[in-house]
């Protein structure tokens, strides 16, 4: 049984303390298959596809008779990779404790295939590799392939897997599997998307396509599917009869470190919004499907992504601002801006933040914004959903300078501080009738007493079960292209509105992105720029918001003379 969330459990592995529950959660493929990576010199192998593998192989989730063949043009044997990739385990924070046994057992699963990703030599070994695997295996032949390579590569691996018949036609062979996970950028507009779609679409079939979005593998994005739809009275509310608007954050401290070159060419709106914001927007806006799993969740996200309304060129700049990161300090430190980073054009127009206003055209929210804003080098790494619901429609207190009256949010905190918190309004101890904003935390590490398994890890699990859920679809990655085209096209051919840089390292963004939100009458919720709780009464309430100062129907607050004697003054 699933304990509760408040129940005290020791801290441990979940597998260990609740088998059930880690059935449930992650299950061991049964069927044996090569894992075959193509780049696998590069730094997403070290740190995140080993670093998961490496986990799934602690927690005893790799199937039987697993094998990792890596493919990349950098010269290395099977010895140096192995040893390459032991070191990355060791530095990595997200790998579990380096165990030398699990490590040994299985490094001598790697292997390593040095060769260019275009000429046929390399697909010839990589073919015979196989075989000789697979023989081990009663020849069964379960094939993942991993394109971890720059872009541009895609549609040519695929046709080569095709034409060096790699890859099983999952109709036609009973049994035996052949998929390919794509990581993102998945084309770089509508129209090379198109194109790489209807090119891989020769090969493989769209269920043998796995077009990763590691946001999707996030227990915490998960879980807006079970707080929405898991509680009966979250649903009700859910709508734009409850909700004002919708407030997504993904800011980052990092720049761009040291992957300036592919920046340039892609720019905050290709890297995060196309793909992580737009699928966040999708599941906090999705209807309910009718089942977890087949096409229903996808189908409902793809939905939301044909919703929305079209960003309007001639009011653009009403919708959507752009942003550069300058110079400033983080963390006490100088940091340089964008223009000096390596690998970036000192002129570059290119943008390292965006903020967008969007509408979603559905019977459930008809009129009510949702605003997404992204950045590099802002204050904060934080990703965060916000539902603002809509005020009280009558005020009956008689209410203070000090008192406070706020709407209620719910906060779905993605990352750090994983959780989901809930603000609303509560009289203060004593006598008098007065209010502040409290909150009610749910914590998850407090709750389950347990890390959450990296994105990497559920995914990679999920394509060796073949469970394509929480990958993207051919539709909806055209879709969120189209969403963005009018935006894409006028900001490559027009100069930013305010030259950049136009925010300071450190800072929120820059000041039109605030100005989107005050012409309507709101306010970006940045943490750093809320008021420092009072003292928690209980664990998990706290008291959060500003005094009410001004009563909503613009009436001067009621003078200190209404105040109810007794009443005593306010924290
Ligand atoms: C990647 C982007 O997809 O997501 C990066 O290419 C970004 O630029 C990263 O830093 C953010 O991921 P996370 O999981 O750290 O929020």
């Amino acid at each position: 049984m699933i304990p509760p969330a408040e129940t005290a459990v020791p801290a441990a592995p979940v597998h260990a303390v609740y088998p059930s529950l880690a059935s449930n959660l992650l299950q061991r493929p049964d069927e044996a298959n090569t894992f075959i990576i193509f780049g696998a010199s590069g730094d997403l192998t070290r740190r995140k596809l080993i670093p998961a593998l490496y986990n799934l192989a602690c927690a005893n989730l790799l199937p039987h008779d697993f094998a990792v063949i890596g493919f990349a043009v950098t010269p290395m044997d099977d010895d140096s990779f192995r040893a390459s990739l032991r070191e990355a385990i060791q530095e990595s924070k997200e790998a579990s404790a380096f165990n030398a046994q699990v490590w040994d057992a299985f490094a001598q699963n790697l292997h390593y295939i040095t060769a260019d990703f275009l000429s046929p030599e390399g697909y010839k070994t990589l073919s015979d590799c196989l075989q000789e695997f697979e023989s081990k295996d009663g020849g069964r032949g379960n094939r993942l392939f991993y394109l971890a390579t720059p872009p541009s590569f895609y549609a040519d691996i695929v046709e080569r897997l095709g034409t060096h018949k790699l890859v099983v036609n999952s109709t036609k062979v009973k049994d035996v599997w052949t998929r390919v996970i794509i990581e993102k950028p998945f084309g770089r507009d509508l129209r090379s998307a198109l194109d790489l779609n209807s090119s891989i679409h020769k090969t493989l079939q769209e269920d043998q396509i796995y077009r990763i979005d590691h946001y999707l593998g996030k227990e915490t994005v998960q879980n807006i599917m079970a707080f929405r739809f898991a509680n009966a009275i979250i649903e009700p509310i859910w709508n734009r009869r409850y909700v004002d608007h919708v407030q997504i954050t993904a800011a980052e401290t990092l720049g761009v470190e040291h992957r300036g070159g592919y920046y340039e060419q892609a720019g905050c709106l290709r890297d995060m919004f196309q793909n992580h914001l737009l699928q966040l927007l999708s599941i906090v806006a999705m209807e309910p499907p009718v089942k977890y799993g087949g096409t229903s969740i996808r189908d409902r996200k793809a939905d939301v992504l044909k919703a929305i309304v079209p960003i309007n060129p001639e009011s653009l700049a009403e919708n959507a601002v752009r942003g550069q990161y300058g110079p400033g300090k983080l963390g006490g430190v100088n940091v340089c801006g964008y223009r000096e980073e390596e690998g970036v054009n000192p002129a570059s127009n290119t943008e390292t933040f965006v903020a967008l206003k969007l509408f979603v055209d559905t019977w459930r929210w008809a009129d009510v914004p949702f605003y997404l804003r992204s950045g590099k080098r802002m204050p904060q790494k934080l990703t965060e959903i916000v539902i603002q619901f809509k005020r009280v429609p009558h005020l009956f207190f008689n209410l203070t300078p000090e008192d406070q009256m706020e709407p209620n949010l719910i906060t779905i905190r993605i990352q750090p501080d994983e959780g989901i918190s809930l603000r609303f309004g509560a009289k203060t101890p004593g006598p008098g009738m007065h209010l502040r904003q409290v909150q009610m935390n749910f914590n998850y590490s407090e709750a389950f007493k347990v890390e959450p398994a990296t994105a990497y890890e559920t995914l990679l699990l999920d394509a060796m079960q073949g469970d394509q859920t929480l990958f993207n679809r051919a539709d909806a990655v055209e879709q969120a292209w189209t969403v963005l085209e009018p935006l894409l096209d006028i900001w490559q051919a027009t100069k930013p509105f305010q030259p950049f840089p136009n925010y300071g390292s450190g800072t929120w963004g820059p000041s039109t992105a605030d100005a989107l939100l005050a012409k309507d009458g709101r306010a970006w919720r940045n943490p750093s720029a809320q008021p420092t709780p009072m003292p928690q009464a209980r664990t998990h309430i706290e008291s959060v918001g500003e005094p009410i100062g001004r009563r909503r129907d613009g009436a001067e607050p009621t003078s200190s003379s209404e105040t109810k004697k007794g009443s005593r003054p306010h924290a």
